[in-house]
């Protein structure tokens, strides 16, 4: 039954619209949601079936779900992981990020290429590097393990210390490379192996969809831009060793921070992205208009406009933000004013009893008044 299901989506999406290189996007959709959860037993019973059924991955994807079960749905999960960091960080907005709730959505917004799409290139192909790497550290996959690599960290690089240790926890600005009594040890986070799988899932499928190069160009920038966000945000995490708490010698290795800060870099990175166009003759991308800053590889880009997302219009993307709660207290995103578009809310007055005047009394005994508290809630007409 729920292979037809399968099969069913797959073919909504290919009839409806062009195949693109984000597609493997739609395992975000409600319907897989099922399979994450699944044990991993059931997975490898299912995986011929159903590998061969996710029409909308390109054979190269299908064939890695096929023979790597394990690292398709690391993948798998590391999607979940940049759907939900994507609807953390726009949780106020007019765009929330909720493009995985309907297939015809979610095929709409990737087709077009604004900033909102630069955003999710980058966080998936970031959220995949993240969780490959941590997950080789962790031991789950046998290709890779510990990076024993002893990589050149810049001068200041932050150190987290081990709670095993008499320093304080707070991060320190220290250099590796001149201090002595350093050492590398413990297990890095294989950032290389999550790289490699980064592109080699995401990036490489650029080839097999042809799309125009602008767009593959494009594309292939905004999932670099995410990958180096989390190179970028590389920590050393150190243990102190030495006699009664002194730090005579520190092992150090290197880990990788929450996924939140990669999220939050990438947030700001979308509030300041630059459109581009293609120039045929240097066969590379420009600024739009020669007014804009100039990008370097660490810097979100597209090619469209986005919408207002005020208005529901399916054929670009927006859902509108028309029932959303908004909040009167404050004169920022998530206000009134600013997410309903002026066109005005609805205020909706409930009340609620609760103890109150709570009182001790000899002996032993509390006692409370109830009380009936107004609650006011708004939302966007
Ligand atoms: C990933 O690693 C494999 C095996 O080491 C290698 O053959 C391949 O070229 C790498 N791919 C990328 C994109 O780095
Ligand atoms: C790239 O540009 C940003 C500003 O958009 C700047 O903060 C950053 O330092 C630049 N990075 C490199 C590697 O040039
Ligand atoms: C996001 O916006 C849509 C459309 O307005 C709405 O249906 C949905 O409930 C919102 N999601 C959240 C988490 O606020
Ligand atoms: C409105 O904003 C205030 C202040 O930021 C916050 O405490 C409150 O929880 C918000 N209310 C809603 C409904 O989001």
């Amino acid at each position: 039954m729920r292979l037809l299901h399968y099969q069913q989506l797959a073919f909504i999406f290919i009839t409806t619209i062009k195949i693109t290189s984000a597609f493997w996007w739609s395992l975000g959709l409600p319907s897989f949601q099922l399979w994450s959860s699944q044990s991993a037993a059931n997975q490898l019973l299912e995986k011929n079936q159903f590998c061969s059924s996710l029409k909308f991955l390109t054979l190269d994807q299908r064939s890695l779900c096929q023979t790597n079960p394990k690292i398709f749905s690391i993948i798998h999960r590391s999607l979940r992981l940049a759907i939900d960091e994507c609807q953390y960080q726009f949780r106020n907005q007019r765009w929330n990020c909720s493009l995985f709730n309907q297939p015809e959505i979610l095929g709409k917004l990737i087709l077009r290429k604004t900033p909102e799409t630069a955003f999710m290139y980058a966080l998936t192909s970031a959220a995949v590097m993240h969780n490959i790497a941590k997950a080789c550290s962790k031991g789950e996959l046998h290709e890779c393990g510990c990076d024993k690599s002893q990589p050149k960290v810049s001068t200041d690089a932050m150190v987290k210390y081990q709670s095993t240790t008499t320093k304080p926890l707070t991060n320190v600005a220290f250099s590796p490379m001149s201090s002595d009594g350093f050492e590398w040890g413990g297990c890095s986070d294989d950032l290389k192996f999550g790289r490699n799988i980064s592109v080699s899932f995401i990036d490489r499928q650029e080839l097999f969809m042809t799309p125009r190069r602008i767009v593959s160009l494009v594309n292939l920038h905004n999932n670099e831009a995410g990958r180096q966000s989390v190179e970028r945000n590389v920590q050393l995490t150190c243990k102190c060793h030495g006699v009664s708490g002194s730090c005579t010698l520190r092992v150090c290795w290197r880990t990788l921070p929450d996924f939140r800060i990669i999220g939050s870099e990438l947030r700001t990175k979308y509030a300041s992205a630059t459109q581009v166009r293609f120039n045929r003759a240097m066969n590379i991308l420009k600024p739009r208009k020669n007014s804009q800053k100039l990008f370097n590889t660490t810097d979100l880009i597209h090619i469209h406009m986005s919408p207002s997302f005020c208005e529901k219009n399916l054929q670009l993307g927006s859902l509108g933000t028309t029932g959303r709660e908004c909040n009167l207290t404050i004169n920022e995103p998530g206000s009134c004013s600013v997410l309903c578009c002026d066109r005005g809310y609805e205020t909706i007055i409930s009340t609620i009893e609760e103890d109150c005047d709570c009182q001790f009394h000899w002996c032993c005994e509390v006692r409370c008044k109830r009380c009936v508290k107004r609650i006011e809630r708004h939302f966007c007409k």
